[in-house]
């Protein structure tokens, strides 16, 4: 019932040539749209020429935008900028954005809103530090993050957003959440999206794993119950690499 997603996150990586070199390689390999979302969230500097180029079965993503809808931010991109060269997703709230970046759970509340007024779809993401997960706090830094994120945003707005769990511990370090604990944790997201909203609206969202996903864990991921997708980082540089991924999704 809730479509596969698996979006790489390219994060400051590649050039110009590089860009274009993985989108004709992938172009023509996605599988179709109507199985599996295909998603290439690239720096914003690439994105017009993405877009321009991409085919029919992928698409693409920015990983940040500012809230506002336009004003004196130098530096910053709109929604509205993204959506006016056809950009169709952003990442909101990476713990890298967090960390680095200054993002807040506020700042994520207000770009989730954003977002969807400007007909982009948010990627927001959650998730905990290595000294939460071996507290055990875990499910409840992760509800305050989604209660944060979603307030103010009503059922018919949720249900055009995409989540994606990742523990912080688990980006770029190899060290991938088991498919149980990624999937235990996801299972919470829902149940917090359940009392925010409703059941069959928590049902309808779509959760991302991410964190060190690669070719060799992805089948195990995707094979947990809750697991829609991926939020994928080092392994959806490489084109091979990404069209494993994605095809991996048909068999969910
Ligand atoms: P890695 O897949 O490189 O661990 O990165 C995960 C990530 O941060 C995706 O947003």
């Amino acid at each position: 019932m809730r479509k596969p997603l698996i979006a790489g996150n390219w994060k400051m990586y590649k050039t110009k040539d590089d860009a274009l070199a993985f989108i004709y390689a992938v172009n023509l390999e996605v599988p179709d749209k109507d199985l599996v979302e295909s998603v290439i969230c690239a720096p914003s500097i690439f994105l017009r020429d993405l877009v321009k180029r991409e085919g029919e079965n992928i698409r693409i993503g920015a990983q940040n935008m500012h809230y506002a809808n336009e004003g004196a931010y130098t530096g910053e991109t709109s929604a509205a900028m993204l959506k006016s060269y056809g950009v169709d997703y952003c990442i909101i709230g990476h713990s890298e954005r967090r960390a680095y970046f200054n993002e807040t759970d506020e700042t994520v509340n207000l770009k989730l809103i954003a977002a969807v007024n400007a007909d982009i779809i948010p990627i927001v993401c959650v998730g905990e530090s290595l000294e939460i997960r071996e507290a055990g706090t875990t499910d409840h830094v992760v509800k305050k993050q989604i209660e944060k994120a979603y307030l103010n945003v009503d059922a018919e707005e949720a249900l055009k957003t995409v989540i994606a769990y990742e523990p912080i511990w688990a980006i770029g370090t190899g060290r991938t959440a088991t498919p149980e604990q990624a999937n235990e944790t996801i299972i919470a997201i829902r149940n917090v999206l359940a009392t925010l909203y409703t059941k069959e609206v928590a049902d309808k969202i779509r959760i991302l794993y991410g964190g060190s996903v690669n070719v060799k864990n992805v089948d195990s991921l995707l094979s947990m119950s809750d697991i829609d997708g991926a939020l994928v980082g080092g392994a959806s540089l490489d084109p091979k690499s990404y069209l494993t991924l994605v095809k991996a999704a048909l068999k969910k």
